[in-house]
């Protein structure tokens, strides 16, 4: 089939590759024209292991193309995927301005009738409206993604579940006819009607994030209690009623979809005329664990003011190099504004840490982050902080102090080490 995809960002792109994988012929278009010539080189303008390969491999089977010309991408095809961005108003609520236009333009310019299946993150009813203001030429479908940063190669072509919306038989059927690899796979391939859809993507998102927050406030009862929560969750997790994912303490979530989408979905659902308040507990939660962090590093050096502190990690997790809401700038701010001086190190995100906090002293590798600090603090559990050598770390830091903001390291090896080591969710 041919498809146009909407938005070259960090689902359009691998949402249009694996298309092209499935055997689709694909055009992926996007409004800012430099994005579009960088992949048209075949280099993907943001860290997501092994997209550029994927993309590379769909531009040399000619199932995969960019063009920065609506025109050229809507020549032909029988849908059109929208992969734009759908950020917080003010008020928290999703601004669709960049979607509506995007749906305007597709509508406008499709010579003929088209399906048009909505994969950005939207409130609930957002596909019925779009539906009435295009027309009936155009059949609104929403198709929320799944894609994990980090692992939005492997979400695209393995999903845990297809969910497609739509109340329109012609729509239903061409949308199965373009996931028929992945049904034919057995993955779950959910059809039902396009708000069902929006309220599952938004279900999802919040109860993940719901599950984090869950930890977070037991690593702070732990901590007041004397109690650990490792051992907590360890026992939570034996359990498969409640199962290990996502009960990770630590610095707490962020990215671009986890806060914003349950900001979004609260607001959605207060206007529907439900006060969804577990989900502002849940945003509220989140905000305490850099909090705790920052209070755990204050008592450790008896005040930040003047002190060095180094960070290893900037990302909002290992995998992307995507600082947005990132906990660990969060308290890089905060550290910065009491007077602390900040050092920081991260295997992919450091530029876009430094565009984002300049106060942050960047590093070429985590031992220079680390030279004359008086305390380390783990931000984002990267596979390589776990391979750092205690010994040198203590020979480079000034002080023998460690924070680990993700529980991650080898505690342990860092006590024999004589460092003061101190973990989220246990009495320091
Ligand atoms: C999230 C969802 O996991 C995807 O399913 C969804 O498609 C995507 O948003 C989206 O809406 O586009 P992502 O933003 O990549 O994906 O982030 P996650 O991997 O879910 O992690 C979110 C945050 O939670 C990170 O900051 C991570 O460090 C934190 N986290 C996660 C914890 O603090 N503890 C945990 O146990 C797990």
């Amino acid at each position: 089939m041919r498809i146009a995809v909407v938005g070259a960002g960090r689902v359009g792109v691998p949402t249009a590759a694996s298309l092209g994988r499935l055997g689709h012929r694909v055009a992926v278009t996007d409004v800012d024209a430099r994005r579009i010539e960088t992949l048209q080189a075949g280099t993907v303008p943001f860290h997501e292991p092994g997209l550029e390969e994927l993309v590379r491999e769909g531009q040399a089977s000619g199932r995969l193309r960019f063009t920065d010309d609506l025109a050229d991408a809507l020549d032909g095809p029988e849908a059109a995927f929208l992969c734009v961005g759908t950020p917080s108003d003010p008020e928290g609520a999703a601004d669709l301005s960049a979607l509506q236009s995007a749906a305007d333009a597709v509508a406008m310019i499709a010579a003929g009738p088209l399906v048009l299946a909505v994969k950005s993150t939207v409130p609930v009813g957002t596909a019925d409206r779009l539906a009435d203001r295009l027309g009936p030429a155009t059949r609104v479908v929403a198709n929320p993604e799944f894609l994990r940063e980090g692992r939005a190669v492997e979400d695209a072509l393995r999903p845990l579940r297809v969910i497609v919306g739509t109340e329109d038989p012609a729509a239903r059927e061409l949308m199965r006819h373009i996931y028929d690899p992945l049904i034919d796979d057995g993955t779950p391939y959910i059809e039902t009607d396009p708000r069902t859809a929006e309220v599952a993507k938004h279900a999802c998102n919040a109860f993940l994030a719901m599950k984090v927050s869950y930890v977070n406030a037991l690593a702070r009862v732990c901590e007041l209690a004397g109690a650990d929560v490792e051992t907590v969750t360890a026992a939570m997790a034996a359990d498969d009623r409640i199962g290990a994912a996502y009960l990770e303490a630590g610095l707490g979530f962020g990215g671009y979809c986890l806060p914003k989408d349950l900001r979004a979905f609260e607001r959605a659902v207060a206007a529907l005329g439900y006060d969804f308040g577990l989900l502002r507990e849940v945003d509220r939660v989140n905000d305490e664990a850099v909090d705790a962090a920052f209070a755990r590093i204050e008592s450790a050096l008896d005040g930040v003011s003047g002190k060095r502190v180094a960070l290893l990690g900037l990302a909002f997790k290992p995998g992307t190099d995507n600082v947005t809401t990132s906990p660990a700038l969060a308290l890089a701010r905060r550290l910065a504004s009491a007077g602390a001086t900040v050092s920081g190190f991260d295997p992919q995100a450091g530029a876009n840490a430094k565009a984002e906090v300049p106060e942050v002293d960047l590093a070429g590798d985590p031992y220079a982050a680390l030279e004359r600090a008086d305390c380390a603090v783990l931000c984002t559990e990267w596979e390589e902080f776990r391979e750092l050598d205690p010994a040198r770390m203590r020979d480079v830091m000034a002080l023998p102090v460690v924070v680990d903001g993700r529980n991650a390291l080898d505690g342990d090896a860092l006590t024999r080490a004589g460092f003061r080591y101190m973990r989220m969710g246990a009495a320091p």
